[in-house]
């Protein structure tokens, strides 16, 4: 395992299809029992990671509230410090830490009123966020777990770097379509598969219509 970073589990709900939301954002795929064995998985993680849209569009808390379990540090990744005041993650940062990462992009005033609210503001990279520099910081902070919970552009950054070790991802019985909408990785993607990470599939569980995977990498040169 990478040393000078922490250990990320990609955790996500896919269609049969393999998209994390339709094409109008609806991400609401998980059944109640999913939740559950999510939250779980959160209250034993250092820290939870999503990217800007996905705060925009589903205006997540990112708790522990399923279970009983103490609620990770919440990570976010808004380049132009325009995560909105208004957000549950900001309204609730006064108790439950968060931190957001920016880049040098972002504006004085964007970051000054971002430093009004009790979060931490961790800058890096030039337009966006670079989070090889973001995951070094974190590692240093002794955030040794992080359960990465998208979207998919987030997830690209993460898979392209191969700096994912762990998946568990839910397949859940629908099936959306749409060009449009997002799938579990995004991006430009790589043009073979042999320049994909290689997984090796651990367990299966099945709770009635849902397959819950669970992999992990067998063989990681970039790291
Ligand atoms: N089913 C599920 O389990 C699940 C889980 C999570 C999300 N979702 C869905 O996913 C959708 C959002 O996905 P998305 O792909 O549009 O967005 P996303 O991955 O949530 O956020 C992408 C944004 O993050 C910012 N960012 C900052 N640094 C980055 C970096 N190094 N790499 C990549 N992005 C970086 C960028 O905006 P700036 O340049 O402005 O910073 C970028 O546009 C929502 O509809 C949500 O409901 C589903």
């Amino acid at each position: 395992m990478a040393k000078f970073r922490p250990t990320i589990i990609l955790s996500a709900a896919i269609t049969l299809d393999g998209k994390i939301a339709s094409y109008k954002g609806d991400s609401e795929l998980s059944s109640k029992h999913d939740k559950v064995r999510i939250h779980r998985l959160r209250s034993k993680v250092d820290a939870i990671l999503v990217g800007k849209n996905t705060v925009m569009r589903d205006d997540p808390l990112l708790t522990v509230r399923h279970v009983k379990g103490k609620n990770p540090i919440r990570i976010i990744l808004d380049s132009r410090a325009t995560i909105k005041s208004s957000s549950k993650i900001i309204k609730t940062s006064r108790n439950i830490p968060t931190i957001i990462a920016i880049s040098k992009k972002a504006t004085r005033k964007n970051i000054l009123r971002l430093q009004k609210h009790p979060v931490e503001v961790i800058i890096s990279g030039k337009n966006r966020v670079n989070i090889k520099e973001l995951l070094r910081i974190l590692k240093r902070k002794k955030i040794n777990r992080i359960l990465l919970e998208g979207g998919g552009t987030v997830n690209w950054d993460f898979v392209r770097r191969g700096f994912v070790d762990k998946a568990i991802v839910t397949l859940t019985p629908f099936l959306v379509g749409g060009k449009e909408a997002i799938t579990l990785v995004e991006g430009k993607g790589f043009s073979k598969i042999s320049k994909s990470p290689r997984l090796k599939l651990e367990k299966i569980n099945r709770h009635e219509n849902e397959l819950v995977l669970y992999y992990s990498l067998k063989h990681n040169k970039k790291n």
